[in-house]
């Protein structure tokens, strides 16, 4: 049986890969700052406390490893600025251990985007291919939350904030962790892109959003300035040849807003 170690276990993607970690049978320890304070435990995995910006708590956490899934993240400031830093910290971790691969988490075509939260992601792969660890990149598109995380903030306001021209292909996060896993368990695994199982308009999104949530009120179309802009409105964000048979973003809504 593989035992994984899960590093950034509490986070919204980590925790999935969690789950599913645990569904898979495989022993499961999870690494988080603060293990006995966070609510985003499952039953059945190991939580230890480390902090991959210092170091602090990778030995012990990789003890008896086979394999490390790396979905932390840094948005901002100076978190930011260590994501690459944590992956030195981690594939050192992992060599000195003899643990053999390191998978990470990272998002579609990161490296082409002039923008500081995504130059820290593909810094953040760089260090892992200059490590002396083995390290898998699995790519993701972005995750069906964050177009919610949008709609969900106009929704306090009254409104459907429509980002002008963009287009996702959305995925699910049991989705992103299934591809994550999957790469874990097979030693040939190599880098791989995935994404949701369709590609839509924001617009069309925000129809859908309209549709399970009930909210009414103004659609507000916005522009979005800078790389970001370019980014999601000329289909860098997309991998058509990518998608998985997974779940769609109406149906991922459906359930959210059942649950
Ligand atoms: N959002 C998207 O659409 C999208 C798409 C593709 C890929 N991704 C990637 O997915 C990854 C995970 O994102 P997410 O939204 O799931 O993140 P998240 O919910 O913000 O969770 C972040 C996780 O990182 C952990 N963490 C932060 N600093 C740490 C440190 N110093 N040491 C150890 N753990 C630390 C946190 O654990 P504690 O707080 O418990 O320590 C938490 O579990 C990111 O790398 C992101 O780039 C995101």
């Amino acid at each position: 049986m593989s035992r994984v170690l899960v590093i950034g276990a509490t986070g919204l993607a980590g925790r999935e890969v969690v789950k599913q970690c645990l569904h898979r049978g495989l022993g499961t320890r999870g690494l988080s700052r603060h293990p006995d304070k966070s609510k985003n435990r499952h039953d059945g995995a190991e939580y230890l406390a480390g902090d991959a910006f210092t170091g602090a708590g990778l030995a012990e956490a990789m003890k008896g490893v086979d394999v490390v899934i790396d979905a932390m993240d840094g948005k901002f400031g100076k978190a930011r600025k260590q994501l690459p830093v944590a992956a030195g910290h981690i594939a050192e971790a992992a060599r000195t251990a003899q643990v053999p691969r390191v998978v990470v988490l990272s998002i579609v075509n990161v490296d082409q985007v002039r923008f500081a939260y995504y130059q820290a992601k593909a810094a953040q792969e760089q260090a892992y291919r200059d490590s002396d660890v083995e390290s898998v990149v699995v790519r993701t598109t972005q995750f069906h939350d964050l177009v919610t995380g949008v709609f969900d903030g106009g929704r306090k306001v009254g409104v459907t904030p429509v980002l002008r021209g963009a287009r996702f292909q959305t995925i699910a996060t049991a989705d992103a962790a299934k591809a994550l896993v999957d790469a874990a368990l097979n030693p040939g695994s190599k880098n791989v892109t995935v994404g949701g199982p369709e590609q839509l308009d924001m617009a069309v999104m925000a129809r859908i959003y309209r549709q399970f949530t009930g909210v009414r009120g103004p659609k507000i179309p916005l522009p979005i300035p800078g790389a970001l802009g370019h980014y999601w409105r000329n289909g860098v964000n997309l991998v058509p040849d990518g998608a998985v048979r997974g779940t769609t973003y109406a149906e991922w809504l459906e359930e959210r807003e059942r649950a």
